[in-house]
């Protein structure tokens, strides 16, 4: 196969995407797809008929569409009236997954044809296409449902078709089931009536949908099963909220109600109105990632959907309200107006991404959840794009197995901060009016950036491209460094690698660069560095801060001196969280990659414990565990002194808050709660400990309100770290009995803090038993990173059952990539790097070569990072009386 290398110094990373594509032939376009399709539960197959029109754009004997593992049994050619072929030849290629259907008979061009198919495809168990999910029955039993993933490239998998972004057509859907199964798809009912099963021989209802208009095929769903549903009339149209019988779908109700309203705003924001008659969003048991957008059936994993706020913490409803918020901005983003083709994916998800910040911002101000954005989509972004093997946000894509890997946090995260960034230089009023403009003139159509950015010019009146074009097409970013002169300042752009081995033709990008200069005066938003280096002018040395507020995607690089005086600012007052916090994400990143010392930052923390904010502390907390999980197999000394450091760092903190909860906290105010008790449990403050041992032990007496639900992850966490196989023994109790999926996932995410050994070997069976659903794979696995002997052991554990899991994971999908990263990814010694090259040697690495590459320099980077500054890091602790 010929694969694509993304590496910076690849002259493909800029030349035009659109040569990579593979695509289908053009001499027909699709129009309409009339689908009906009948599942067999039984068999676990379905039966489908599809009539595709097709305008014929030049003169025809053959139609090439996408079909994969779909078995067809007849096809039929018509133009007009006229039968052009009753048997076409019919021949598969598995590698482009198309089948061409050829006849002698040529149509000409300009006039109409349609395709008529037969097929049968596996109503499979992989999350893909048309599959199956299941869930408990009121008797006990196994119930199942068959729904859709289509995204990216699974609509093929579930019915033939022109499986690309850009060919948009109309689809009427038919689906043929038992009476009292529930049949949804993006549209609303239009008729219902009885015909001949092809599954159990007899009588069976057969609904038919309203036609949907213009729109993808990733974008398309159906699903039959047994569900119950709340509704609200409190927007234009019904929306509901649909689940399988065995939830209670009462806690369906706040995402409903957050739904209907997003979409009034949404409409009302983007002088759009929402084009379809319902939007129906369900509750999925089986599904791969978190949510999905389609049309009017928005699919969900349930965790993503559900929530009760009795049992649920502050952070579970944050991102419950982030992902309906995420899928609604879709409809617009990626529905309404779609990206051209995959390469463009981060028009979509950039989009959707900086969208439900903006709108959670609207609807919940007391979140403050703009503070946050720069510990969590710009840390992951900057995060990422600090690797050798990132990729530009636009990379050319071919097939499955490359573009289920970019959705990732350079599509997510660093796609939604150029968004942010372009945002804070338009203003926000005029970037919203270039959205408007964006939306209006390519409704039902699609888009490559270009558009977007013309769009964004109109309103403006600036040269949008030329600033922004950049920040798409090439990877990376710059590190900004900063000398001081007697009234002015010089600032230097340099390409910024956490490896710190930039090769001067990695280093040819000149990224426009806004430096936000924050000064006593206010903020100089106009100021951009567009060359190498410059000269800025500034009155009063004595405070300035680059890159205000943290909108622009680079690390600015001070003097020792200047990184003092701003931590002197910060308690001052001068700077604003998220100038705090992301103060501290660079001078740590800039430490960890060794543009600085490391004891530079320990120091800029330890300045740091009397800081009031949550964010700046989340940002606090993340640079210690960075450090400490670098660190996690050298001398058990200098790692205990590590431990002792952040204690100390912590503890005044969360006993000066507690641990206790009542009705008056804020959303913030709970979180920062729960985060200092962890992070104080987990360097093993001896009250907090014994206060978790308490909780603990009368929950396991009975008591179940013992334990707050935002404090559950951080108790099972401490007490499992700290106890031994009964405490385990009772967790994994929960995590199979618990009522909701969050309390379930909660105690399976903790089990892997158990070290003793014999723990680590049930933690890992657990994840491949039958207890724990395919999906949920990396929960029981993720917390064995937090200690040596786990990482050993998921590294064995990943290859001895490797091919256990290539079958369970489909290279299709984005799993087998996490499972990669999270068995790999901890590592910290170039032997490790070694070993994980070995294994991979011998095996296909489709599907998650990419993530592959990323964990191998992330080692990387840590082993050079302890090569550097092990004696600097050991100076400190003593100097500090940490370390003997
Ligand atoms: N379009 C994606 C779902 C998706 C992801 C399809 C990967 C195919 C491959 C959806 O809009 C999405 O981004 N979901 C996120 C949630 C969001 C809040 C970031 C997810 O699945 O986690
Ligand atoms: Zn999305």
């Amino acid at each position: 196969m010929c694969k694509h290398h993304f590496g910076a110094d690849d002259p493909s990373a800029a030349m035009d995407v659109t040569q990579a594509r593979e695509v289908l032939p053009t001499n027909v376009k699709p129009v309409h797809y009339n689908l009906t399709l009948e599942p067999d539960f039984d068999k676990f197959t379905y039966e489908g008929q599809v009539v595709i029109d097709l305008d014929v754009v030049e003169d025809t004997t053959s139609i090439s569409l996408n079909t994969n593992q779909v078995t067809i049994h007849s096809a039929k050619v018509s133009s007009g009236d006229q039968v052009v072929s009753s048997s076409p030849t019919i021949a598969h290629d598995e590698a482009t997954q198309t089948t061409k259907f050829g006849f002698d008979q040529t149509i000409s061009g300009g006039s109409k044809a349609s395709l008529t198919l037969d097929f049968s495809g596996i109503l499979n168990d992989n999350m893909a296409g048309f599959y199956r999910s299941s869930c408990k029955a009121e008797d006990g039993s196994t119930a199942y449902l068959a729904t859709t993933q289509m995204e990216p490239t699974d609509a093929r998998r579930a019915f033939p078709c022109f499986d690309e972004p850009a060919l948009k057509a109309e689809f009427t859907v038919t689906l043929v089931a038992d009476d009292k199964m529930t049949c949804l798809s993006n549209m609303d009912v239009a008729s219902e009536t009885t015909v001949d099963s092809k599954v159990t021989g007899g009588k069976r209802k057969a609904v038919t949908f309203n036609k949907t208009p213009l729109m993808s095929t990733y974008l398309l769903a159906f699903i039959i099963g047994e569900l119950n549903y709340i509704e609200t009339t409190s927007f234009r149209v019904p929306v509901r909220v649909y689940a399988p019988k065995d939830r209670d779908i009462e806690h369906g109700r706040f995402s409903l109600e957050l739904a209907a309203r997003t979409l009034d705003f949404y409409e009302k924001t983007f002088d759009s109105p929402f084009p379809l008659p319902k939007m129906d969003m369900i509750a999925i048991p089986d599904f791969s990632a978190g949510a999905m957008e389609n049309w009017g059936l928005v699919t969900y994993r349930v965790v993503d959907l559900l929530i009760d706020e009795k049992v649920s913490g502050a952070s579970v409803k944050q991102r419950v309200a982030e992902v309906v918020q995420h899928e609604l901005a879709h409809q617009w983003f990626g529905n309404l107006v779609t990206m051209d083709f995959w390469d463009g994916l981060w028009l979509n998800e950039g989009f959707a991404t900086w969208m439900s910040w903006y709108s959670c911002n609207v609807f919940y101000p007391d979140w403050k959840v703009w503070e946050g954005y720069v510990t969590d989509n710009l840390a992951s972004a900057l995060s990422l794009d600090s690797l050798r093997s990132s990729h530009p946000i636009e990379v050319p894509v071919k097939r499955a197995d490359e573009i289920n890997q970019i959705f990732d946090a350079i599509s997510y995260s660093k796609g939604s901060c150029v968004l942010r960034m372009i945002s804070k230089y338009l203003g926000e009023d005029i970037f919203m009016e270039g959205i408007r403009r964006y939306l209006k003139k390519h409704a039902y159509g699609n888009t490559q950036t270009g558009d977007l950015w013309a769009a964004l010019a109109d309103a403006s009146g600036k040269d949008v491209e030329k600033v922004m074009d950049i920040w798409t097409k090439k990877v990376g970013f710059p590190v900004v460094t900063v000398t001081e002169g007697t009234d002015s300042i010089h600032v230097k752009q340099n390409r910024f690698l956490r490896t710190a081995d930039v090769k001067p033709e990695e280093d040819e990008t000149l990224f426009p660069v806004f430096l936000a200069l924050r000064t006593a005066e206010g903020v100089d938003e106009e100021l951009a560095l567009t060359t190498r280096e410059a000269d800025f002018k500034v009155k009063d040395l004595d405070f300035f801060k680059l890159n205000a507020d943290h909108s622009g995607l680079y690390r600015t690089s001070y003097s020792p001196e200047r990184l003092h005086k701003l931590g002197v600012a910060a308690k001052q007052g001068l700077l604003t969280v998220e100038d705090r916090a992301g103060m501290i994400a660079d001078a740590g990143a800039l430490a960890s990659s060794g543009y600085q010392k490391t004891s530079g930052i320990l120091s800029l923390l330890d300045s740091f414990k009397s800081e009031k904010e949550f964010v700046v502390w989340v940002e606090i907390g993340s640079r210690i565990s960075v450090l400490r999980s670098a660190w996690q197999f050298e001398d058990q000394a200098v790692k205990d002194a590590l431990r002792k450091f952040q204690l100390d760092l912590c503890s005044d903190k969360a006993h000066e808050l507690g641990w206790t909860f009542s009705d008056k906290d804020g959303h913030i105010e709970q979180q920062f709660k729960a985060m200092m008790f962890g992070t104080a449990g987990v360097a093993k403050d001896k009250t907090i400990v014994k206060a978790a041992f308490d909780m603990f032990n009368k929950f396991k007496a009975g008591d179940s309100s013992a334990i707050h639900p935002n404090l559950r992850g951080s108790v099972y966490g401490i007490v499992l770290s700290n106890g031994g196989k009964e405490e385990y023994d009772t967790i994994l109790d929960q995590a199979t009995k618990a009522k909701t999926v969050d309390e379930r996932n909660t105690a399976l995410r903790v089990l892997g803090r158990a070290k003793d050994p014999e723990l680590i070997q049930r933690t890992l069976a657990l994840s491949l038993s039958d207890e724990v659903k395919a999906q949920d794979i990396y929960l029981p696995i993720s917390a064995l990173r937090t200690h040596p002997e786990g990482i050993e052991a998921l590294w064995k554990w990943v290859q001895d059952n490797w091919d256990e899991l290539e079958r369970r994971l489909p290279p299709g999908l984005t799993m087998l990539s996490s499972v990669v990263s999270l068995t790999t990814s901890s590592f910290t010694h170039k032997e490790h790097i070694k070993q994980i090259e070995a294994f991979f040697s011998t095996k296909s690495t489709k599907g998650f070569d990419k993530a592959l590459a990323q964990c191998i320099d992330a080692i990387s980077a840590k082993a050079a990072w302890i090569e550097r500054d092990s004696d600097d890091v050991k100076g400190w602790l003593k100097e500090h009386g940490y370390l003997q």
